[in-house]
């Protein structure tokens, strides 16, 4: 582990050596190289302990990503216990810290020539995993009226975007041909992946300002919403990244060709991960298996159940034409033996239609009645999310949360105290997924519709 003394000396370091250098290799023409994090360290840069009053930019990032962040660690878990045991029931020939296959999420996993002087693997998932390789920008963009877009040009990642910033967290969050999480890796201990923006930016937690000054000739956002705006693009962007994946995973486009189909973790994992007990108990057998042959494990339909009811709000012709391409994709992967060829045809289909959608909701003016009505349209649904699996039930605990802080942050509500505990029931009823009952929770979710 790091501590605070290796810390400041780092900095010191940075502060005399790391910034003169790197002001002249940008004058000269090389391919972008990433220099590891201890370059953007030094404290007049984004290495202060606290923020800085009245500045555009926090400058503290460095120290809430070193201290905070477990980004900052996720070379170190590769290292643990479970990461070496992965790497021996997997046969990966080597520790997992040293496999390409683990460091392409855990670490910034650059080819030696990407890699420039201070470059160092084991600091995880840094800055320019996220920003994108930095010699290019590292000098210009810390002289004054210097634009972001600038920066953009020669290399940083666009992370301003709603829509970017979510594909940038994906690729590892959900996965990629070139690196991915799998049943097979999740049976050897890897935790199963899921994601919502608003919610996982909050846990990193953010570094930067919320929201962001305004810039020039566009109008200042609000700051009431900006957290509605990352939950409900993101799950567009999530819903797109969920089609593409079932389509590469269908068609068996993975790097290595070893694609399993059907692909388990793209299934409802409790359907096959839930306890047993007397049949008269069942909620299960109680409700039936509708849409399928009863024991066939159903889609893993959480990148869909929630964000269904938004689409049909703001977009109702692609939110329809969404829903039939999306339950195709359901139909079939519902089967036990789906057919690869529809799967990735309906997937390849639904996929631009979820991007439009997040296109509209990027720029959407949202308001407390935009709110209230999803917040409303959630609970309505709620024997059909609570059916759809556990996962799904959890992205709609996931969505109340981040909508209901927004929307009894604008005006007090006189239950929100209420409202609050009883979201914190819905997450209760999470914790031991193989117990999931989706009567409890669909009881839980009509309550909460009756307290808005
Ligand atoms: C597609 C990207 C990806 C790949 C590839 C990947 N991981 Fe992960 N890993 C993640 C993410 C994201 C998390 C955090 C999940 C969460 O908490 O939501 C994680 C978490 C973990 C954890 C738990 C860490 C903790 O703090 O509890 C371990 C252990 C781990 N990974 C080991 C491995 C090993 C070993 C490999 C290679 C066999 C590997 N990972 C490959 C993305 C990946
Ligand atoms: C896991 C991804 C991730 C990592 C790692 C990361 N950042 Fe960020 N960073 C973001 C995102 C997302 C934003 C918000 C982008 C926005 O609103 O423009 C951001 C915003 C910022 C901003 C504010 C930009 C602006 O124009 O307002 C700065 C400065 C920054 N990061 C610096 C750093 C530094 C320095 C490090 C490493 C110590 C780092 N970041 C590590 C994702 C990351
Ligand atoms: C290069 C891969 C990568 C990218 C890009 C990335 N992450 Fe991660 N993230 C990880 C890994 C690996 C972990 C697990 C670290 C650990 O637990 O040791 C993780 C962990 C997290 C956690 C902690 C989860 C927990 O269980 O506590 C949050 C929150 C998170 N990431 C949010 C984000 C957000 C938001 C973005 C986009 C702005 C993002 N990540 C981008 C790889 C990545
Ligand atoms: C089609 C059935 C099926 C689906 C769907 C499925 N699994 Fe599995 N899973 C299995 C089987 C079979 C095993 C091996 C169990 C054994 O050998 O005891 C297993 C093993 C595991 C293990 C290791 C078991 C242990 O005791 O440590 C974990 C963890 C796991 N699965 C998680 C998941 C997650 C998370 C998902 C969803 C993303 C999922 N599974 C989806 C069938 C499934």
């Amino acid at each position: 582990m790091r501590n605070a003394t290796i810390f400041f000396l780092r900095r010191l370091f940075v502060c005399l050596s790391v910034l003169a250098p790197c002001l002249l290799t940008a004058q000269v023409k090389e391919p972008v190289k990433y220099i590891g994090p201890d370059s953007c360290a030094a404290t007049s840069c984004h290495g202060n302990v606290k923020p800085i009053a009245d500045s555009r930019i926090l400058q503290n990032e460095y120290s809430t990503w070193i201290l905070q962040d477990k980004h900052s660690r996720a070379y170190q878990a590769l290292t643990g216990d479970v990461g070496e045991r992965m790497a021996r029931i997997l046969k990966l020939g080597a520790n997992a810290e040293e496999a390409p296959k683990c460091l392409a999420c855990h670490a910034l996993y650059a080819t030696p020539e990407q890699r420039g002087r201070a470059f160092e693997i084991s600091e995880g998932v840094s800055c320019e995993n996220c920003h994108g390789p930095a010699s290019a920008w590292l000098g210009p963009h810390t002289t004054r009226s210097w634009l972001h877009e600038k920066s953009v040009a020669l290399g940083m990642t666009d992370t301003r975007s709603v829509i970017h910033r979510t594909e940038k967290c994906l690729e590892c969050h959900l996965g990629t041909k070139n690196k991915f999480v799998d049943h097979e890796m999740i049976a050897a201990g890897h935790p199963d992946l899921y994601f919502e923006l608003d919610s996982f930016s909050a846990v990193m937690p953010r570094h930067w300002k919320v929201p962001r000054e305004s810039e020039p000739g566009k109008p200042a956002e609000d700051p009431a919403w900006v957290g509605v705006r990352e939950w409900s693009t993101g799950q567009a962007v999530q819903l797109r990244a969920a089609m593409e994946r079932l389509t590469w995973r269908a068609k068996g486009e993975r790097i290595d060709k070893k694609d399993a189909w059907p692909e388990y973790s793209e299934l409802s994992c409790f359907a096959c991960h839930h306890a047993l007990g007397p049949a008269k108990d069942s909620w299960r057998q109680e409700h039936g298996y509708v849409g399928r042959r009863p024991g066939d494990p159903a889609w893993n339909a959480s990148s869909y159940a929630v964000f269904r009811l938004l689409a049909k709000q703001i977009d109702s012709a692609n939110g329809q034409e969404l829903d039939r391409q999306v339950l195709l994709v359901s139909d079939e992967m519902s089967k036990l033996n789906p057919d690869r060829n529809v799967v990735a045809a309906a997937a390849c289909a639904a996929a631009p239609l979820a991007q439009r959608i997040a296109e509209r909701l990027a720029v959407m003016q949202y308001d407390q009645a935009v709110v209230l009505r999803i917040l409303q349209r959630i609970p309505d649904d709620a024997e059909n999310i609570a059916l759809a699996d556990e996962r799904a039930a959890e992205q709609a605990a996931m969505a109340l949360d981040s909508l209901y802080i927004a929307y009894s942050r604008a005006t007090k509500h006189a239950n929100a105290a209420e409202v609050r505990a009883a979201i914190n029931g819905l997450f209760q009823q999470l914790e031991n997924p193989s117990a999931y009952n989706a009567d409890q929770f669909a009881s839980a979710l009509r309550r909460i519709r009756s307290l808005l």
